[in-house]
Protein backbone atom coordinates (compact mmCIF):
# COMPACT_ATOMS: atom_id res chain seq x y z
CA UNK A 1 0.00 0.00 0.00
CA UNK A 2 2.93 2.52 1.15
CA UNK A 3 5.33 1.04 -0.58
CA UNK A 4 6.26 3.92 -3.30
CA UNK A 5 9.28 5.99 -1.81
CA UNK A 6 9.43 9.71 -2.87
CA UNK A 7 12.77 11.15 -2.41
CA UNK A 8 13.36 14.64 -2.03
CA UNK A 9 17.35 15.78 -2.43
CA UNK A 10 18.90 18.68 -0.54
CA UNK A 11 22.01 19.99 -1.92
CA UNK A 12 23.09 21.33 1.48
CA UNK A 13 26.11 22.04 -0.69
CA UNK A 14 25.58 26.33 -1.74
CA UNK A 15 24.09 27.15 1.48
CA UNK A 16 26.08 30.36 1.84
CA UNK A 17 26.33 30.85 5.68
CA UNK A 18 29.31 28.49 6.09
CA UNK A 19 31.66 29.64 3.52
CA UNK A 20 31.53 28.73 -0.34
CA UNK A 21 34.13 25.70 -0.36
CA UNK A 22 33.00 22.42 -1.14
CA UNK A 23 33.53 19.68 0.83
CA UNK A 24 36.03 16.45 -0.08
CA UNK A 25 34.35 14.44 3.29
CA UNK A 26 30.79 15.42 2.24
CA UNK A 27 28.34 12.89 3.82
CA UNK A 28 24.94 11.80 2.00
CA UNK A 29 22.28 11.65 5.27
CA UNK A 30 19.04 10.12 4.52
CA UNK A 31 15.99 10.83 6.93
CA UNK A 32 12.54 8.97 6.69
CA UNK A 33 9.74 11.04 7.22
CA UNK A 34 6.34 9.56 7.59
CA UNK A 35 3.76 11.68 7.85
CA UNK A 36 0.90 10.37 10.19
CA UNK A 37 -1.85 11.10 12.39
CA UNK A 38 -0.77 11.06 16.20
CA UNK A 39 -2.04 11.90 19.52
CA UNK A 40 -0.64 14.50 21.83
CA UNK A 41 -1.91 16.77 24.85
CA UNK A 42 -1.49 20.05 25.94
CA UNK A 43 -3.53 22.54 27.94
CA UNK A 44 -5.51 19.42 29.11
CA UNK A 45 -6.75 18.99 25.82
CA UNK A 46 -6.02 15.96 23.72
CA UNK A 47 -5.85 15.95 20.34
CA UNK A 48 -4.79 13.43 17.27
CA UNK A 49 -3.04 16.02 14.60
CA UNK A 50 -0.44 15.49 11.70
CA UNK A 51 2.86 14.71 12.48
CA UNK A 52 6.25 13.83 11.03
CA UNK A 53 7.26 10.20 12.92
CA UNK A 54 4.80 10.89 15.52
CA UNK A 55 7.14 13.75 16.94
CA UNK A 56 5.66 17.08 17.74
CA UNK A 57 7.75 19.48 16.55
CA UNK A 58 9.88 17.55 14.82
CA UNK A 59 12.45 15.76 13.77
CA UNK A 60 15.28 17.80 13.65
CA UNK A 61 17.92 17.29 10.81
CA UNK A 62 21.07 17.91 11.13
CA UNK A 63 23.77 18.14 8.54
CA UNK A 64 27.51 19.01 7.82
CA UNK A 65 27.86 21.71 5.04
CA UNK A 66 28.66 20.30 2.05
CA UNK A 67 26.89 16.82 2.59
CA UNK A 68 23.96 15.64 0.68
CA UNK A 69 20.58 14.92 2.94
CA UNK A 70 17.91 13.10 1.08
CA UNK A 71 14.28 12.85 3.08
CA UNK A 72 12.34 10.29 2.07
CA UNK A 73 8.36 11.49 2.73
CA UNK A 74 5.54 8.95 3.20
CA UNK A 75 1.90 9.94 3.27
CA UNK A 76 -0.02 8.04 5.77
CA UNK A 77 -2.16 10.24 6.57
CA UNK A 78 -5.37 11.40 5.32
CA UNK A 79 -4.78 14.66 3.60
CA UNK A 80 -2.16 15.88 1.07
CA UNK A 81 1.03 17.14 2.29
CA UNK A 82 4.16 19.04 0.43
CA UNK A 83 7.59 19.94 2.56
CA UNK A 84 9.34 22.55 2.22
CA UNK A 85 12.96 23.40 3.03
CA UNK A 86 12.43 26.89 4.18
CA UNK A 87 15.92 28.64 3.77
CA UNK A 88 17.81 26.27 1.51
CA UNK A 89 18.21 27.50 -1.88
CA UNK A 90 17.50 24.16 -4.22
CA UNK A 91 20.37 25.03 -6.67
CA UNK A 92 18.90 24.56 -10.45
CA UNK A 93 16.47 22.27 -8.64
CA UNK A 94 13.17 24.10 -7.63
CA UNK A 95 11.53 20.25 -8.30
CA UNK A 96 11.86 19.48 -4.48
CA UNK A 97 11.14 23.12 -3.05
CA UNK A 98 7.73 21.76 -2.18
CA UNK A 99 5.27 24.99 -2.07
CA UNK A 100 1.81 22.95 -3.03
CA UNK A 101 1.06 23.75 -6.77
CA UNK A 102 3.46 26.46 -7.35
CA UNK A 103 6.17 24.00 -7.65
CA UNK A 104 5.04 20.85 -7.29
CA UNK A 105 1.57 18.69 -6.70
CA UNK A 106 0.85 17.55 -3.28
CA UNK A 107 2.04 14.09 -2.18
CA UNK A 108 -1.31 12.50 -1.58
CA UNK A 109 -2.27 9.79 1.53
CA UNK A 110 -1.68 6.44 0.22
CA UNK A 111 1.77 7.16 -1.88
CA UNK A 112 5.36 7.88 -0.30
CA UNK A 113 6.47 10.03 -1.32
CA UNK A 114 24.77 26.73 8.98
CA UNK A 115 23.26 26.95 9.69
CA UNK A 116 19.83 27.23 11.56
CA UNK A 117 17.02 26.62 9.04
CA UNK A 118 14.10 24.68 9.32
CA UNK A 119 11.45 22.41 6.97
CA UNK A 120 7.33 22.72 6.90
CA UNK A 121 4.64 21.59 5.72
CA UNK A 122 3.96 23.99 2.60
CA UNK A 123 0.27 22.49 1.61
CA UNK A 124 -2.76 24.62 3.47
CA UNK A 125 -2.16 25.03 6.98
CA UNK A 126 -0.44 21.65 7.98
CA UNK A 127 3.12 23.23 8.73
CA UNK A 128 1.45 24.25 12.48
CA UNK A 129 2.25 20.72 13.30
CA UNK A 130 4.68 19.62 10.58
CA UNK A 131 7.94 21.38 10.85
CA UNK A 132 11.24 21.43 12.98
CA UNK A 133 14.72 22.62 12.39
CA UNK A 134 16.97 21.84 9.80
CA UNK A 135 20.74 22.28 11.37
CA UNK A 136 23.91 22.88 9.41
CA UNK A 137 27.08 22.48 10.94
CA UNK A 138 30.08 23.80 9.30
CA UNK A 139 33.15 21.73 7.84
CA UNK A 140 34.75 20.13 9.90
CA UNK A 141 37.93 22.56 9.92
CA UNK A 142 35.99 25.62 9.58
CA UNK A 143 35.73 27.50 12.99
CA UNK A 144 32.68 29.80 13.71
CA UNK A 145 33.62 33.41 13.88
CA UNK A 146 33.19 33.72 17.11
CA UNK A 147 34.67 31.63 20.16
CA UNK A 148 33.22 27.84 20.17
CA UNK A 149 30.22 27.74 22.41
CA UNK A 150 29.96 25.31 24.75
CA UNK A 151 26.58 23.72 23.49
CA UNK A 152 24.20 24.62 20.96
CA UNK A 153 20.17 24.85 21.84
CA UNK A 154 17.74 24.86 19.11
CA UNK A 155 14.41 26.72 20.12
CA UNK A 156 11.50 27.07 18.28
CA UNK A 157 8.66 28.82 18.64
CA UNK A 158 5.44 27.45 17.59
CA UNK A 159 1.63 27.16 18.47
CA UNK A 160 -0.56 24.53 19.69
CA UNK A 161 -4.63 24.93 18.55
CA UNK A 162 -7.06 22.64 20.62
CA UNK A 163 -8.75 22.37 17.91
CA UNK A 164 -8.39 20.48 14.28
CA UNK A 165 -6.13 23.14 12.41
CA UNK A 166 -7.41 21.88 8.85
CA UNK A 167 -10.97 22.16 9.96
CA UNK A 168 -10.42 26.30 11.30
CA UNK A 169 -8.80 27.10 7.90
CA UNK A 170 -11.99 25.74 6.01
CA UNK A 171 -14.04 27.95 8.13
CA UNK A 172 -11.82 30.47 8.06
CA UNK A 173 -12.19 30.21 4.05
CA UNK A 174 -15.45 30.30 4.24
CA UNK A 175 -16.34 33.18 6.19
CA UNK A 176 -13.27 35.40 5.31
CA UNK A 177 -12.80 36.90 8.62
CA UNK A 178 -10.10 36.71 10.98
CA UNK A 179 -9.52 33.20 12.22
CA UNK A 180 -10.05 31.38 15.15
CA UNK A 181 -6.92 32.25 17.33
CA UNK A 182 -5.81 29.07 18.01
CA UNK A 183 -4.50 28.51 22.31
CA UNK A 184 -1.33 29.17 23.08
CA UNK A 185 2.10 30.09 22.04
CA UNK A 186 4.78 26.80 22.86
CA UNK A 187 8.62 26.77 22.90
CA UNK A 188 9.81 23.89 21.32
CA UNK A 189 6.26 22.21 21.45
CA UNK A 190 5.46 23.32 25.45
CA UNK A 191 3.60 26.30 26.49
CA UNK A 192 5.14 26.92 29.52
CA UNK A 193 3.74 27.24 32.83
CA UNK A 194 1.90 30.13 32.60
CA UNK A 195 -0.98 28.64 30.85
CA UNK A 196 -3.03 25.54 32.53
CA UNK A 197 -2.02 21.86 32.89
CA UNK A 198 1.26 22.90 31.49
CA UNK A 199 3.96 23.31 34.49
CA UNK A 200 5.47 19.96 34.60
CA UNK A 201 6.34 19.85 31.43
CA UNK A 202 7.72 23.63 30.78
CA UNK A 203 11.33 23.00 28.95
CA UNK A 204 14.15 23.86 31.30
CA UNK A 205 17.94 25.12 29.95
CA UNK A 206 20.47 24.08 32.11
CA UNK A 207 23.74 26.18 31.92
CA UNK A 208 26.73 26.32 33.87
CA UNK A 209 27.82 29.62 35.28
CA UNK A 210 30.65 30.95 33.40
CA UNK A 211 29.80 29.39 29.68
CA UNK A 212 28.55 30.66 26.36
CA UNK A 213 25.45 28.59 24.62
CA UNK A 214 24.88 29.24 20.83
CA UNK A 215 20.91 29.21 20.67
CA UNK A 216 19.52 28.33 16.88
CA UNK A 217 15.91 30.50 16.85
CA UNK A 218 13.13 29.46 14.33
CA UNK A 219 10.14 31.48 14.36
CA UNK A 220 7.52 28.81 12.96
CA UNK A 221 4.30 30.73 14.56
CA UNK A 222 1.87 30.72 11.62
CA UNK A 223 0.64 34.31 12.03
CA UNK A 224 2.39 36.30 14.60
CA UNK A 225 5.56 38.19 15.02
CA UNK A 226 7.39 37.58 18.11
CA UNK A 227 9.23 38.90 21.31
CA UNK A 228 11.95 37.05 22.72
CA UNK A 229 13.35 38.40 26.16
CA UNK A 230 15.66 36.26 28.49
CA UNK A 231 15.18 37.64 32.36
CA UNK A 232 18.08 39.28 33.40
CA UNK A 233 20.57 38.64 30.53
CA UNK A 234 21.66 40.36 27.42
CA UNK A 235 22.52 38.01 24.37
CA UNK A 236 24.47 38.76 21.56
CA UNK A 237 22.85 38.37 18.10
CA UNK A 238 25.45 36.75 15.82
CA UNK A 239 23.46 35.41 12.43
CA UNK A 240 20.19 35.68 11.04
CA UNK A 241 18.40 33.51 8.15
CA UNK A 242 21.64 31.45 7.54
CA UNK A 243 24.23 34.30 7.69
CA UNK A 244 26.30 35.57 10.12
CA UNK A 245 25.75 38.83 10.85
CA UNK A 246 27.89 41.75 12.89
CA UNK A 247 27.44 40.95 16.29
CA UNK A 248 25.44 43.44 18.63
CA UNK A 249 23.77 43.08 22.80
CA UNK A 250 20.53 43.23 22.56
CA UNK A 251 17.72 42.65 25.81
CA UNK A 252 14.99 41.26 22.96
CA UNK A 253 14.76 39.88 19.65
CA UNK A 254 12.13 40.44 17.04
CA UNK A 255 11.50 37.45 14.90
CA UNK A 256 8.93 37.22 11.90
CA UNK A 257 7.74 33.66 10.88
CA UNK A 258 9.93 32.48 8.54
CA UNK A 259 13.12 33.86 10.00
CA UNK A 260 15.83 32.30 12.21
CA UNK A 261 17.92 33.98 14.30
CA UNK A 262 21.39 32.71 16.14
CA UNK A 263 22.35 34.05 19.15
CA UNK A 264 25.02 33.67 22.33
CA UNK A 265 23.86 33.77 25.46
CA UNK A 266 26.55 34.04 28.43
CA UNK A 267 25.62 32.28 31.10
CA UNK A 268 26.82 35.15 33.52
CA UNK A 269 24.40 35.87 35.66
CA UNK A 270 23.86 34.98 39.63
CA UNK A 271 23.16 31.23 39.49
CA UNK A 272 19.24 30.71 39.82
CA UNK A 273 15.92 30.15 37.87
CA UNK A 274 15.39 32.93 35.26
CA UNK A 275 12.36 33.21 32.07
CA UNK A 276 12.85 33.08 28.49
CA UNK A 277 9.92 34.02 27.32
CA UNK A 278 7.81 34.91 23.97
CA UNK A 279 5.29 36.85 22.95
CA UNK A 280 3.50 38.50 19.79
CA UNK A 281 4.57 41.61 18.62
CA UNK A 282 1.10 42.94 16.89
CA UNK A 283 0.43 45.74 15.27
CA UNK A 284 -3.08 45.87 14.83
CA UNK A 285 -6.26 43.36 14.88
CA UNK A 286 -6.66 40.17 16.90
CA UNK A 287 -4.12 38.53 18.74
CA UNK A 288 -3.21 35.98 21.41
CA UNK A 289 -2.00 38.09 23.98
CA UNK A 290 -0.31 35.29 25.88
CA UNK A 291 3.84 34.15 26.98
CA UNK A 292 5.07 31.15 26.43
CA UNK A 293 8.11 30.21 28.65
CA UNK A 294 11.11 28.41 29.29
CA UNK A 295 13.19 27.82 32.00
CA UNK A 296 16.93 28.75 32.43
CA UNK A 297 18.54 26.90 35.40
CA UNK A 298 22.15 27.48 36.97
CA UNK A 299 23.47 24.11 37.53
CA UNK A 300 25.16 24.21 41.29
CA UNK A 301 23.73 24.84 44.51
CA UNK A 302 21.33 27.57 45.61
CA UNK A 303 18.32 28.56 46.92
CA UNK A 304 15.25 28.36 43.96
CA UNK A 305 13.13 31.38 43.51
CA UNK A 306 9.27 30.26 44.09
CA UNK A 307 8.89 32.49 41.18
CA UNK A 308 11.97 33.84 39.02
CA UNK A 309 12.06 36.93 37.68
CA UNK A 310 9.65 37.51 34.46
CA UNK A 311 11.86 39.37 31.51
CA UNK A 312 9.81 42.86 30.69
CA UNK A 313 8.62 43.03 27.15
CA UNK A 314 8.17 46.24 24.70
CA UNK A 315 4.73 46.49 24.10
CA UNK A 316 2.74 44.49 22.07
CA UNK A 317 2.27 47.26 19.25
CA UNK A 318 5.86 48.69 19.65
CA UNK A 319 6.47 49.12 15.76
CA UNK A 320 9.53 51.13 16.89
CA UNK A 321 10.87 48.18 19.34
CA UNK A 322 10.33 45.77 16.25
CA UNK A 323 11.77 48.20 13.46
CA UNK A 324 14.90 48.95 15.89
CA UNK A 325 15.65 45.43 16.23
CA UNK A 326 15.57 44.98 12.25
CA UNK A 327 18.25 48.14 12.13
CA UNK A 328 20.83 46.64 13.80
CA UNK A 329 20.84 43.58 11.57
CA UNK A 330 24.26 44.52 9.45
CA UNK A 331 26.68 41.57 7.56
CA UNK A 332 29.84 41.26 8.43
CA UNK A 333 31.04 42.02 5.13
CA UNK A 334 34.95 41.32 5.67
CA UNK A 335 37.15 39.63 3.72
CA UNK A 336 36.46 36.53 4.85
CA UNK A 337 32.65 37.21 4.77
CA UNK A 338 32.12 39.19 2.17
CA UNK A 339 28.71 40.63 0.11
CA UNK A 340 27.77 40.90 -3.07
CA UNK A 341 24.97 43.56 -3.31
CA UNK A 342 24.05 44.31 -6.87
CA UNK A 343 25.31 48.11 -7.18
CA UNK A 344 23.77 48.38 -10.60
CA UNK A 345 20.63 46.77 -11.89
CA UNK A 346 18.61 45.91 -14.34
CA UNK A 347 14.87 46.23 -13.14
CA UNK A 348 13.25 48.24 -10.42
CA UNK A 349 9.85 46.63 -9.52
CA UNK A 350 7.79 48.42 -7.03
CA UNK A 351 5.12 45.56 -5.07
CA UNK A 352 2.16 46.86 -3.12
CA UNK A 353 0.92 44.43 -0.25
CA UNK A 354 -3.03 45.08 1.19
CA UNK A 355 -5.28 43.36 2.54
CA UNK A 356 -8.58 44.53 0.45
CA UNK A 357 -12.61 44.51 0.68
CA UNK A 358 -14.74 43.34 -1.49
CA UNK A 359 -18.08 44.43 -0.24
CA UNK A 360 -20.36 41.31 -1.58
CA UNK A 361 -19.88 38.78 0.34
CA UNK A 362 -17.87 40.89 2.53
CA UNK A 363 -14.63 39.39 2.43
CA UNK A 364 -11.06 40.11 2.55
CA UNK A 365 -9.05 38.80 0.53
CA UNK A 366 -5.05 39.66 0.02
CA UNK A 367 -2.87 40.79 -2.85
CA UNK A 368 0.11 42.04 -4.18
CA UNK A 369 -0.05 44.96 -6.82
CA UNK A 370 -3.86 44.38 -6.29
CA UNK A 371 -3.71 40.62 -8.00
CA UNK A 372 -4.98 38.06 -5.55
CA UNK A 373 -3.13 34.43 -5.65
CA UNK A 374 -5.05 31.94 -7.16
CA UNK A 375 -3.24 28.69 -6.86
CA UNK A 376 -3.43 26.10 -10.27
CA UNK A 377 -4.20 22.50 -10.29
CA UNK A 378 -1.32 21.88 -11.89
CA UNK A 379 1.62 22.97 -9.80
CA UNK A 380 3.02 26.14 -12.41
CA UNK A 381 6.46 24.49 -12.72
CA UNK A 382 5.15 21.73 -14.22
CA UNK A 383 3.28 23.83 -17.01
CA UNK A 384 6.66 25.97 -17.15
CA UNK A 385 8.83 23.16 -18.00
CA UNK A 386 6.44 20.95 -19.98
CA UNK A 387 4.89 23.85 -21.74
CA UNK A 388 1.22 23.39 -20.83
CA UNK A 389 -1.34 26.53 -21.63
CA UNK A 390 -3.72 27.57 -19.49
CA UNK A 391 -2.10 27.32 -16.15
CA UNK A 392 -0.70 30.51 -15.43
CA UNK A 393 -0.21 34.08 -17.41
CA UNK A 394 2.85 35.93 -17.58
CA UNK A 395 1.71 38.97 -17.10
CA UNK A 396 2.15 39.78 -13.22
CA UNK A 397 2.77 43.72 -13.10
CA UNK A 398 5.85 45.83 -12.82
CA UNK A 399 4.28 48.13 -10.86
CA UNK A 400 0.69 48.46 -9.00
CA UNK A 401 -2.22 49.86 -11.30
CA UNK A 402 -3.02 53.23 -10.97
CA UNK A 403 -6.52 52.50 -9.30
CA UNK A 404 -5.82 50.72 -5.98
CA UNK A 405 -9.02 49.62 -5.70
CA UNK A 406 -9.19 47.49 -8.83
CA UNK A 407 -8.49 43.81 -7.22
CA UNK A 408 -8.18 41.18 -9.37
CA UNK A 409 -7.81 37.28 -8.90
CA UNK A 410 -4.77 35.69 -10.80
CA UNK A 411 -2.35 33.07 -11.47
CA UNK A 412 0.15 35.50 -13.11
CA UNK A 413 3.98 35.45 -12.50
CA UNK A 414 6.41 37.49 -13.36
CA UNK A 415 9.63 36.56 -15.58
CA UNK A 416 13.14 37.34 -14.91
CA UNK A 417 15.50 36.38 -17.18
CA UNK A 418 19.15 34.55 -15.95
CA UNK A 419 21.60 37.26 -14.28
CA UNK A 420 19.11 39.96 -13.72
CA UNK A 421 19.76 42.26 -11.28
CA UNK A 422 16.45 42.95 -9.23
CA UNK A 423 15.67 45.77 -6.83
CA UNK A 424 11.83 45.28 -5.22
CA UNK A 425 10.55 47.33 -3.49
CA UNK A 426 7.39 46.20 -1.00
CA UNK A 427 5.21 48.96 0.26
CA UNK A 428 2.66 47.90 2.70
CA UNK A 429 -0.31 49.84 1.94
CA UNK A 430 -3.56 50.06 3.92
CA UNK A 431 -7.20 49.91 2.52
CA UNK A 432 -8.16 48.41 5.53
CA UNK A 433 -5.86 48.16 8.70
CA UNK A 434 -2.12 48.31 7.98
CA UNK A 435 -0.57 45.30 9.42
CA UNK A 436 3.47 44.22 9.13
CA UNK A 437 4.09 41.57 6.35
CA UNK A 438 7.10 39.40 6.64
CA UNK A 439 7.67 38.55 3.21
CA UNK A 440 9.66 35.36 1.84
CA UNK A 441 11.27 34.75 -1.23
CA UNK A 442 12.09 30.81 -2.07
CA UNK A 443 15.13 30.17 -4.25
CA UNK A 444 17.18 32.90 -2.67
CA UNK A 445 18.59 34.89 -0.47
CA UNK A 446 18.09 38.77 -0.82
CA UNK A 447 19.94 42.27 0.37
CA UNK A 448 17.79 44.75 2.52
CA UNK A 449 18.64 47.75 1.72
CA UNK A 450 16.28 50.03 3.12
CA UNK A 451 13.21 50.32 5.05
CA UNK A 452 11.00 52.94 6.73
CA UNK A 453 7.50 53.59 8.03
CA UNK A 454 5.20 55.43 5.69
CA UNK A 455 5.66 55.89 1.87
CA UNK A 456 8.39 55.06 -0.02
CA UNK A 457 9.82 58.27 -1.59
CA UNK A 458 11.42 57.14 -5.13
CA UNK A 459 13.79 60.90 -4.79
CA UNK A 460 14.35 60.86 -1.09
CA UNK A 461 14.63 56.83 -0.27
CA UNK A 462 17.63 55.15 -1.90
CA UNK A 463 20.15 57.48 -1.63
CA UNK A 464 20.27 56.36 2.41
CA UNK A 465 20.13 52.77 1.07
CA UNK A 466 23.16 50.64 3.16
CA UNK A 467 25.20 48.90 0.32
CA UNK A 468 27.87 48.96 2.73
CA UNK A 469 26.74 45.90 5.29
CA UNK A 470 23.03 45.67 4.67
CA UNK A 471 21.54 41.82 5.81
CA UNK A 472 21.18 39.04 3.58
CA UNK A 473 18.21 37.61 4.45
CA UNK A 474 15.55 34.97 3.20
CA UNK A 475 11.99 36.50 4.89
CA UNK A 476 11.73 40.42 6.22
CA UNK A 477 9.34 41.78 8.06
CA UNK A 478 7.71 45.23 5.89
CA UNK A 479 6.63 47.11 8.87
CA UNK A 480 3.43 48.37 9.00
CA UNK A 481 2.42 51.15 6.54
CA UNK A 482 5.81 50.99 5.42
CA UNK A 483 8.31 50.12 2.89
CA UNK A 484 11.14 47.47 2.48
CA UNK A 485 13.78 47.34 -0.50
CA UNK A 486 15.60 44.29 -1.48
CA UNK A 487 18.08 43.35 -4.12
CA UNK A 488 19.34 40.26 -5.32
CA UNK A 489 20.50 38.33 -8.71
CA UNK A 490 18.50 36.28 -10.42
CA UNK A 491 21.12 33.58 -11.12
CA UNK A 492 18.94 30.81 -9.95
CA UNK A 493 16.63 29.45 -12.85
CA UNK A 494 13.24 27.64 -11.58
CA UNK A 495 10.09 28.80 -10.66
CA UNK A 496 9.84 30.71 -7.35
CA UNK A 497 7.17 31.85 -5.00
CA UNK A 498 6.94 34.95 -2.61
CA UNK A 499 4.42 35.55 -0.18
CA UNK A 500 4.02 37.11 3.11
CA UNK A 501 4.70 34.30 5.55
CA UNK A 502 1.55 35.02 7.59
CA UNK A 503 -0.82 31.66 6.68
CA UNK A 504 -3.83 33.75 6.97
CA UNK A 505 -2.48 36.48 4.65
CA UNK A 506 -1.52 33.52 1.81
CA UNK A 507 -4.48 31.93 2.39
CA UNK A 508 -6.19 35.12 1.10
CA UNK A 509 -3.86 35.42 -1.56
CA UNK A 510 -1.16 37.56 -0.79
CA UNK A 511 2.00 35.55 -2.69
CA UNK A 512 3.49 35.67 -6.67
CA UNK A 513 5.53 33.99 -8.18
CA UNK A 514 8.86 34.66 -10.54
CA UNK A 515 9.64 32.41 -12.99
CA UNK A 516 13.94 32.90 -13.53
CA UNK A 517 14.69 32.43 -16.87
CA UNK A 518 17.79 29.54 -18.27
CA UNK A 519 21.00 31.27 -18.38
CA UNK A 520 23.23 29.70 -21.77
CA UNK A 521 25.41 27.60 -20.04
CA UNK A 522 24.95 23.84 -19.24
CA UNK A 523 25.39 24.85 -15.22
CA UNK A 524 22.54 27.56 -15.66
CA UNK A 525 19.66 25.57 -16.77
CA UNK A 526 17.61 23.77 -14.40
CA UNK A 527 18.13 20.23 -14.05
CA UNK A 528 15.33 18.03 -15.14
CA UNK A 529 13.10 16.79 -12.34
CA UNK A 530 13.43 13.38 -10.32
CA UNK A 531 11.81 10.25 -12.19
CA UNK A 532 9.07 9.99 -9.46
CA UNK A 533 7.55 13.63 -8.88
CA UNK A 534 4.03 13.19 -7.21
CA UNK A 535 0.94 13.62 -10.09
CA UNK A 536 -1.71 15.95 -9.30
CU1 LIG B 1 8.69 29.00 4.98
CU2 LIG B 1 6.86 29.42 1.34
O1 LIG B 1 7.78 29.25 3.17
CU1 LIG C 1 0.98 39.61 5.31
Amino acid sequence: MWSITKVFILQIICILLLGGIKSSHAAVRRYTFVLQNSSHTRLCTNKTMLTINGQFPGPTIYARKGDLVIVDVINRAGQNITIHWHGVKMSRYPWSDGPEFVTQCPISPGTRDFDTLWWHAHSEWSRASVYDALIILPERNQPYPFPKPHAEVPILLGEWWNSDVQEVMEEFLANRGDPNVFDDFLINGQPGDLYSCSRQDTFRLTVEFGRTYLIRMVNAVMNNIMFFRIANHNITIIGSDATYTKQFSSDYITISPGQTIDFLLEANQPPSHYYMDSRAYASTGNFDNTTTTRILQYSRNYTIPSSPPLPTFPEFNDTSASVNYTTRLRSLANKKYPIDVPLNFTDILFFTLSINVRPCPLNAPSSVNNVTMVLPRTDILQAYYRNISGVYENDFPDNPPFHLITRKDGTAVNILDYNATMELVFQGTNTVAGVDHPMHLHGYSFYVVGFGLGNFGRVRDPPQYNLVDPPLMETIAVPVNGWTSIRFQANNPGVWFMHCHFERHVSWGMGMVFIVRNGRGPTTRMLPPPPDMPRC
